[in-house]
């Protein structure tokens, strides 16, 4: 793969640790990117018997209040699909890159943890992690749980019901989280989104913050989305081959 030598030089410009040509990256990642670790996007997800709900309609406050334990199931479901995944070259060359790169903010929607895994640091998890779960009453935080008890497993401290500590539809982003996500992405001189189909908001409008103050966007997909008639580079490929490439394209520069 051969990439514009334009970016190639931005790119390796913000390696310069300590130079004041230093610059700021921000990664913003979503399903894509777990894809090649065997996960399925969030849209394409449903198989089995899951296949006859849309993840739009089991992810929100309304259907666990409806159905707590077909909700509570479906995420029981989706954890054991993630249990035996590990991260990808994609997920790799970002921690190489923020090896390299001293101000580089990674900000993902996957609740999946697999950047975590594979060593990110600096992360923002925008819709919060599926392997905790948190008490819908009182918020109090659970390690443990029973996962094969017939019905959805109870708060210590109140008796009431846990739940997925992650964002569901119609739900607020964890405030902290966000508004770093939203300082890094204006700030950054560099914007990479990569495997989201950006179309969920408020985290697709974190491209557009970063371009409107001024920032070379560059996305990698598998295919085109909402975002790339606005970006100043598109690569079309799997991120576990297109990442790698790209920071092999840089440190080689
Ligand atoms: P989507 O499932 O909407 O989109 C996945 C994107 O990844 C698509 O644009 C694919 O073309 C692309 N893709 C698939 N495989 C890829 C690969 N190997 N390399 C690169 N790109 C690839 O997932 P998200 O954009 O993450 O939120 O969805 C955003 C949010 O929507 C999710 O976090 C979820 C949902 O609302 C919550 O659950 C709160």
């Amino acid at each position: 793969m051969t990439f514009p030598p334009g970016l190639i030089s931005l790119l390796s410009r913000t390696l310069r640790r300590g130079s004041v040509q230093a610059g700021k990256l921000v990664a913003l990642t979503g399903a894509g990117v777990s894809q090649e670790s065997g996960l399925r996007t969030f849209r394409d997800a449903q198989t089995g018997l899951w296949a006859k709900h849309k993840p739009e309609d089991l992810a929100s406050p309304q259907a666990f209040q409806r159905d707590p334990k077909l909700v509570w199931d479906w995420y029981a479901w989706r954890r054991e699909a993630i249990k035996g995944a590990r991260p990808n070259a994609g997920h790799y060359a970002l921690v190489e890159l923020e090896s390299k790169i001293p101000q580089f903010t990674l900000i993902t929607q996957n609740v999946d943890g697999l950047h975590r895994m594979a060593g990110a640091r600096n992360l923002l998890e925008l819709h919060g992690n599926i392997q905790r779960a948190r008490c819908s009453d009182c918020g109090t935080y659970a390690e443990t749980w029973d996962e094969d008890s017939e019905s959805v497993p109870r708060c210590e401290e109140c008796d009431g019901l846990l739940r997925p500590d992650v964002v569901w539809f119609g739900e607020s982003l964890p405030r902290d989280q966000l508004e770093k996500a939203v300082e890094a992405s204006r700030a950054c001189d560099i914007f990479l989104s990569v495997g989201t189909s950006g179309v969920v908001q408020p985290a697709a409008s974190l491209a557009h913050a970063a371009k409107n103050n001024g920032a070379v966007v560059v996305e990698v997909n598998m295919e085109p989305t909402p975002l790339t008639p606005k970006v100043d580079f598109f690569f079309q490929g799997k991120s576990g081959e297109v990442l790698p490439a790209l920071v092999k394209a840089i440190l080689d520069h």
